[in-house]
């Protein structure tokens, strides 16, 4: 027996495209045995370390050979598929002739590169198709008198259902696991396994596989990389033991790609109403438990620990792998860039916990004749089971009925276990040869099929297939025959020549016609969706080489024609799903060029190529279960969702829409996606025939939610006039995501005193950093809105949120009328203004949001009768595309930015006209007074503190004293600098008197002499200092009656 942790190998692969053109961040490291990954957010911290028994960078410090081939540059650390191999497949390979149990899994997050090392791309082919290679050479330079015996599998498991891809027809709801009661185990009743002699048969299965994978995956709309891939090898070495008896070693390699690992959280779908969707790979969460629970027996500190393997399907397929009789390795494998940090961290912590575990693992050698003798004993015993009496535990005290379920359930396992043991010795009947010559006949037929894919491609026109994952794409050809060639269900009459299942696939879908070296595609039927090149199919149109061709929802394909193999100019070589899906998105109006893009607004754009297709497969999905909804991707500025701050970019949401009352939702992306996976279940059991589905209630329903107020509009307010102790007053328009006018809001902000008082008229600020420091207080009033649609009259109310408010502040819901008054007023106070809420008057703003109450209400019937296909397409044309390209900066911020600004400017001009007025008037003045009095310092003194009226050294503190609203006494509180300048200054009394009033005269350094001093004056005297009464030195404060 070997007692041995499980092998843990990371391997961080290369930045992709995408990831190159939004500049990404590199956050992991490998240094040895240790791999670091830094926090994108906080740079200065000391990045997490870990340590693995394998450690592959694979992230640069490679070549590309002509053949595609990425080798390392000598020196480099980079580690090549075939350094992998060396490591891992090697060591698989050893332990399987040893007659060990093994099994390799690949963990990560989706596009992380699990596939890559399992599988692999072209030439980089991963550890599966090597070690298959190597296991025949060593089973050629093996021992003559030994029989070797080789079967190979591949299962997928989607949605807890077992699919058997060597298989074209799968029982609905998939194949049963089970349990061998005998041994404990779980096995999958049913699976194809074939015998293989050779390398080249096994990579045959597999192309096979991946192909029924592909075809599942297209038909279904599954997303396949929530599916586990599972590849078992069993290897037997039957040779005569010493004592010359027959003796079996065999070997039972497991080879697992799994789902990708995002945690549900992670894409925000916490907070849903319908949680279990939330749960979206039980199999993943349940290996996720398995590998804790594993770990703690493991680390001896829990000694009576459950495993919870009975959980999900992988769980109990991988019992022997993970906590039993297997040698097992796990490879984690690591997105280098910063946007995907937590998942990554996520990846390294998983793997960190896989290793602690220990398993077990023995040679699996046994005399042939023994098993063979246990197999039939135990079969015997179970046929004299299902004759006698069952043994029912519970006994007395138990429901008659309760007992005779139990009885069922008893039997019915027998006699699948019986089933299950007459197959096992029918295998063992039919010899290995006869079992090897049976596959190598259907391969055969399968084989002249794929020589003839090979041998056509290079020669015919064809349509290869775009498939989300890499690894399935350009695996299904459809070649183009001379003449009309039909595409459609495969219920149409007559049957089409190419049949497609799935969403949106119309019975007669389309006709593509194909003469002299031309091909023309035209709809079938009237309302058949097919798009060429993102532009929807109307008519006959030519199809030219590399041009994209999608019927219905997502099948999607690309044309080659190697008769006149000229694609359109601008047409790039290499044509994948991104390139197929961002040319859809243009047409539907989305901005797709990354240029001059912030980094927020390329992580929008990624996040509409990947919710685009989702969004029209729910729509399709709708219809067919008539569910009168439609789905549309829409983008709304961050400031709109969030609530405050210009410089959050756009949001991309989906806006789900009742088609029969026209209540909106929006929805977040991860509460979509969590969504769209319970309607893909839900579509899922219509099509296996489940009749419940048209029934579920609406508290089931992903397709329902109860009504919320929707978003009608959002109306900026920019604060930039609150820098300047600006107030602005304004009829705002509230437009909505697409810019179109909803209404208006009529808001006021004014600088204020803490108990809401404006500030006097002529407080100005000329240099906002003079606000530093010091209190500061503005109101919020909300006086009124009109509303265009009579549909919002059910109710409106307002929110919004200011910098640092958790949350929002919303204004009473005012019910029946489209011109609510809200009268909502609030004080806002900043006891020291700080830089950052400085930046966020200069450059912030306030969001109001407009929100329209929605009812349940009682449903048009007039509409009820229509289906939702005819109320989709009545909507479209109702609203005919969309209004405004989408573009992924906010437009309608930057205007309204423009006319605050416009606001200040007229504003700093309006107290630049007053100032001149009052210098006049002092000219006058002083011009008629007698020239005896016309002496030069009091005019001076009266003229520069006009001229240096900016307030700033001495209004940088304004509190409101009393509140008595006849008359106003206000504190000024000196700053600190103007003491310092006030006290080298003269001490001269006159200028005691009149510093610091009104627009006074502060920036003179001749003007106040004490620290801080209390001052009263009249309304005028604040302006021209006559009236004022000094009580210098009374407090600590300058107060001003006014
Ligand atoms: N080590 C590597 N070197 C070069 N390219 C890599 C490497 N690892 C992954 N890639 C590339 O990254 C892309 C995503 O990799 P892969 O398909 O293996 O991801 P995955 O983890 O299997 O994702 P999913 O969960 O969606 O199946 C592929 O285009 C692949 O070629
Ligand atoms: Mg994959």
């Amino acid at each position: 027996m070997s007692d041995q942790g499980v092998k843990v190998a990371v391997r961080c692969r290369p930045f992709n495209q995408r990831e190159k053109d939004r500049g990404a961040k590199l956050i992991i490291d490998m240094n040895g045995a240790m791999t670091t990954i830094q926090n994108p957010e906080t740079p200065n911290e000391e990045p997490k370390k870990f340590t693995f028994d394998f450690s592959y960078w694979s992230h640069d410090g490679f070549n590309e050979k002509d053949d595609g081939y990425l080798e390392a540059v000598p020196g480099s650390k980079y580690s090549s598929q075939r350094r992998v191999f060396d490591d891992l497949g090697q060591g698989v390979l050893d332990n399987a002739f040893k007659g060990f149990n093994c099994s390799l899994f690949a963990y990560g997050q989706t596009g992380s590169g699990k596939s890559y090392s399992m599988v692999g791309y072209g030439c980089n082919k991963g550890i599966v198709p090597i070690t298959c290679d190597e296991l025949f050479k060593a089973i050629e330079a093996g021992d003559p008198a030994t029989k070797y015996e080789v079967t190979f599998s591949m299962l997928e498991i989607y949605n807890e259902q077992v699919r058997d891809l060597l298989s074209k027809d799968n029982p609905k709801g998939g194949l049963q696991v089970r349990q061998n009661p005998k041994l404990g185990l779980f096995y999958v009743v049913g699976l194809k396994k074939v015998a293989v002699g050779s390398y080249a048969e096994i990579d045959k299965r597999t192309q096979e596989g991946t192909a029924n994978r592909t075809v599942a995956s297209t038909n279904m709309n599954a997303t396949s990389s929530r599916a586990h891939t599972v590849v078992t090898i069993t290897f037997d070495q039957i040779s005569k033991n010493e004592a010359g008896e027959e003796t079996k070693k065999s070997s039972v390699i497991n080879l697992v790609d799994l789902a990708g690992s995002e945690r549900a959280d992670s894409t925000g779908a916490t907070g849903d109403r319908l949680k279990e969707g939330a749960n979206i790979n039980k199999s993943l969460s349940a290996l996720g438990n398995v590998i804790s629970a594993l770990a703690d027996l493991s680390s001896g500190g829990k000694k009576k620990v459950m495993v919870p393997y009975r959980d999900s399907v992988l769980t109990k397929l991988l019992q022997n792998a993970l906590g039993g009789n297997s040698k097992t390795v796990m490879i984690a494998a690591l997105s280098p860039a910063d946007i995907n940090y937590d998942e990554t961290l996520g990846t390294l912590r998983y793997a960190d916990r896989a290793k602690k575990i220990k398993n077990k693992a023995v040679v699996n050698e046994n005399p042939l004749d023994k098993l063979i003798r246990e197999l039939r004993e135990e079969n015997e015993k179970l046929k004299s089971q299902m004759g006698g009496a069952m043994p029912v535990a519970g006994g007395a005290g138990m429901d008659p009925g309760e007992i005779e379920r139990m009885r069922k359930e008893m039997e019915e396992e027998i006699r699948a276990q019986l089933l299950a043991n007459q197959e096992q010795m029918n295998e063992m009947d039919e010899s290995f040869e006869d079992k090897l010559k049976r596959n190598r006949e259907e391969q055969e037929a399968m084989g002249a099929a794929q020589a003839n894919t090979q041998d056509r491609k290079s020669k015919d026109p064809h349509l290869v297939n775009l498939n989300e994952d890499p690894m399935l794409s350009g695996v299904i050809f459809h070649f183009v025959e001379p003449g009309e060639m039909t595409i459609g269900r495969k219920d149409a009459t007559p049957p089409p020549m190419i049949a497609l299942t799935g969403l949106s696939i119309s019975k007669q879908h389309a006709v593509i016609t194909f003469e002299n070296s031309e091909a023309t595609v035209k709809p079938g039927e009237q309302g058949a969706k097919t798009k060429i090149n993102g532009v929807p199919l109307t008519g006959p149109t030519t199809l030219q080489h590399l041009d994209r061709v999608l019927f219905g929802s997502n099948h999607m394909y690309v044309f080659h024609n190697p008769l006149n193999p000229k694609a359109p100019e601008n047409t790039p070589t290499k044509i994948d799903w991104d390139f197929a899906q961002k040319e859809i998105a243009k047409h539907k109006g989305f901005d797709t060029a990354s240029a001059g893009m912030s980094k927020e607004q390329i992580i929008a754009q990624e996040q509409i190529l990947e919710l685009l297709p989702m969004v029209s497969e729910v729509n399709a999905i709708s219809e067919e279960l008539n569910k009168h909804r439609t789905f549309e991707v829409i983008l709304i500025s961050g400031a709109a969702m969030e609530g405050y701050g210009s410089k959050k970019g756009a949001k991309v949401v989906v806006k789900m829409k009742n088609l029969l009352n026209g209540n909106t939702w929006l929805w977040e992306r991860g509460k979509f996606m969590n969504r769209r996976y319970m309607i893909q279940e839900l579509y899922q059991r219509h099509l296996d025939g489940d009749e419940d589905v048209m029934k579920i209630p609406k508290e089931e329903d992903p397709f329902w939610e109860p009504p919320e107020d929707v978003l009608i509009g959002t109306a900026n307010v920019f604060l930039q006039s609150l820098s300047y102790a600006l107030d602005f007053d304004d009829k705002l328009s509230v437009t909505d995501y697409k810019g179109v006018e909803e209404g208006n809001l009529y808001v006021n902000i004014t600088p204020c005193s803490d108990k809401g008082k404006p500030l006097d008229e002529d407080f100005f600020v000329e240099d906002p950093q003079e606000l530093l420091g010091k209190p500061f207080h503005y109101k919020v009033t909300i006086k009124s809105a009109e509303v265009n649609k009579a549909k919002y009259s059910k109710g409106l109310h307002v929110r919004y949120k200011v910098y640092q408010d958790e949350d929002f502040t919303s204004t009473p819901v005012i019910k029946a009328t489209l011109s609510p008054e809200f009268k909502h007023h609030r004080i806002i106070t900043y006891p020291a203004v700080n830089e950052d809420q400085l930046g966020y008057f200069e450059q912030g703003c306030i969001t109001f949001q407009l929100f329209g109450v929605q009812e349940d209400s009682v449903n048009d019937n007039r509409l009820m009768k229509m289906t939702t296909k005819e109320l989709r397409q009545m909507e479209q044309l109702q609203n005919p595309g969309m209004q405004r390209r989408q573009t992924i900066s906010g437009e309608a911020s930057e205007e309204s930015k423009l006319r605050n600004e416009l606001e200040v400017l007229k504003k700093k001009f309006e107290r630049l006209e007053k100032k001149e007025k009052r210098i006049q008037d002092l000219c006058s003045e002083w011009k008629g007074k007698p020239v005896e009095e016309q002496q030069f310092e009091p005019f001076w003194r009266h003229v520069s503190a006009v001229a240096n009226s900016s307030g700033n050294k001495l209004k940088t503190r304004v509190e409101i004293l009393n509140t008595d609203d006849l008359v106003s006494v206000y504190s000024f509180e000196l700053d600190p600098n103007a003491k310092e300048q006030t006290h080298v200054g003269n001490n001269n009394p006159e200028a005691k008197r009149n510093g610091g009033l009104g627009t006074g005269s502060s920036d003179s350094p001749n003007v106040i002499q004490s620290q801080k001093m209390t001052q009263e004056a009249s309304a005028g005297g604040a302006q021209n200092g006559s009236n004022g009464s000094i009580n210098s030195g009374a407090g600590s404060k300058a107060c001003i009656i006014q």
